[in-house]
């Protein structure tokens, strides 16, 4: 049965051209039909329009259709998210008090806390469990708009604990109605027993891991945390090669914590995204601009660990596009809450409501390889959809960053929420 959303407020995010990305001063114009209808057939947006503009005629051959009324609600496409971790055992919360006591990141690491905490307490918990914490924040995700979700594994570090992050990702692809993308992070933090060689670690994943997961093709990219203290230039340069080689295109971790080449390795990789970029200056940004590359703030991480503010205006004023996204996990970015990410990215990098809209769409869908099928209002696409409470605009939903203003999800169709 098909089904028509009616009286919308405002339909918002709309894209007749199908662009796969929105970029430099377009992400200031935003497309939208105030009093509009929407008719979804099956798990696709089939058609949209103007209230004064509808007629019966509209909905085709179908004698019977569901009308959801949207009378004062604006409905926009799914939040997509790029970068997450949400594959995690247990919680970090004591390294909270650590941090607010004035350790850093790094310090924090350098103890054997951080990441390899996490990896430790992954390493104990079965493949089972594992599932069903994951499955508890995939479903919070989409209760707060998310759509469509990248998942990075990276805190196994062997093989086995890696594949079984790995098919962990894979259960929740067949299990649950998001569209997810899984990216293998073998080269995430290096493991304690490896400290003083480093290289063979990274040989590891080269000659083991990495084979191994395109064999039982478990991942759609490869990520390697290019930055100081955890993986030089040289050694992502070997690692994205071997992934390339098998079929996976990269996605990393770069410049987080200093102007460490990350970018500019992903670049000669055609990364598909290189994500945190703290410390992204005039020569990142022209590597960036003669890229594929999707620049990606992750706004979560910046504000928890208190760190710098990726340049954002200076690349949006450059030409570049910006994707905005979560970076959940249980060390940097406790939160997957797309909607804060939004607010974050006006507050702190001075974006404005249509940007960050961008940014944590149709951009994030580019940066996960999605935006084909999701990340705005364009007839063909999946209808991956929020529906939010009465609200006076849709400024308002980054304004009211406190507030959660989602009525109702629909993701392929399908009403979830
Ligand atoms: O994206 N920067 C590297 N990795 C994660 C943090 C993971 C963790 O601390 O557990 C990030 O911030
Ligand atoms: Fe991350």
């Amino acid at each position: 049965m098909k089904k028509l959303i009616s009286n919308i407020k405002e339909l918002i995010a709309i894209d007749d051209d199908a662009r796969l990305l929105v970029r430099g001063k377009d992400m200031s114009e935003l497309k939208t039909i105030k009093n509009a209808w929407l008719l979804i057939n099956g798990e696709i947006i089939e058609d949209y329009g103007a209230m004064s503009d509808f007629n019966e005629d509209i909905l085709g051959d179908c004698d019977e259709y569901a009308e959801i009324d949207a009378t004062g609600k604006i409905v926009m496409p799914s939040f997509c998210d790029s970068h997450t971790h949400i594959v995690y055992a247990g919680s970090r919360e004591i390294e909270y008090s650590d941090k607010i006591r004035g350790l850093s990141y790094e310090e924090i690491a350098k103890r054997g806390g951080g990441i390899l905490n996490s990896v430790k307490l992954l390493q104990n918990t079965s493949e089972d469990e594992l599932y069903e914490q994951s499955l508890e924040r995939i479903e919070e995700i989409i209760s707060q708009g998310t759509g469509a979700v990248e998942i990075k594994s990276g805190y196994g570090l062997t093989l086995e604990d890696e594949m079984k992050m790995l098919r962990v990702i894979k259960r929740l692809k067949e299990t649950t109605p998001l569209l997810i993308k899984s990216t293998f992070l073998g080269a995430h933090a290096v493991p304690e027993e490896y400290k003083a060689n480093q290289d063979d670690y990274v040989d590891l994943v080269i000659n083991e891991m990495i084979p191994q997961v395109a064999a039982e093709d478990l991942a759609d990219y490869i990520d390697v945390f290019c930055d100081k203290g955890f993986f030089t230039v040289e050694q992502t340069d070997r690692i994205l090669l071997a992934g390339i080689k098998h079929g996976l295109r990269p996605k990393i971790h770069a410049n987080e914590l200093a102007n460490s080449g990350g970018i500019q390795v992903g670049v000669k990789y055609n990364a598909l995204s290189v994500d945190h970029i703290e410390y992204t200056g005039k020569e990142e940004i022209a590597a960036l601009l003669n890229s594929e590359t999707m620049p990606t703030i992750l706004p979560g991480a910046a504000f928890f660990l208190n760190m710098p503010y990726s340049p954002a205006r200076e690349m949006i004023n450059a030409g570049l596009p910006v994707a905005i996204a979560s970076d959940y996990n249980p060390g940097s970015s406790p939160s997957g809450n797309m909607k804060l990410m939004m607010s974050f990215a006006c507050v702190n990098y001075k974006m404005l409501p249509e940007e960050a809209i961008y940014a944590t769409t149709i951009n994030t869908a580019y940066a996960m390889g999605v935006s084909d099928v999701v990340g705005s209002i364009t007839r063909g696409k999946l209808a991956n959809l929020i529906i939010t409470n009465d609200i006076p605009s849709y400024q308002f939903l980054p304004y009211a960053y406190g507030s959660d203003l989602i009525n109702s999800v629909f993701l392929k169709g399908e009403i979830i929420l």
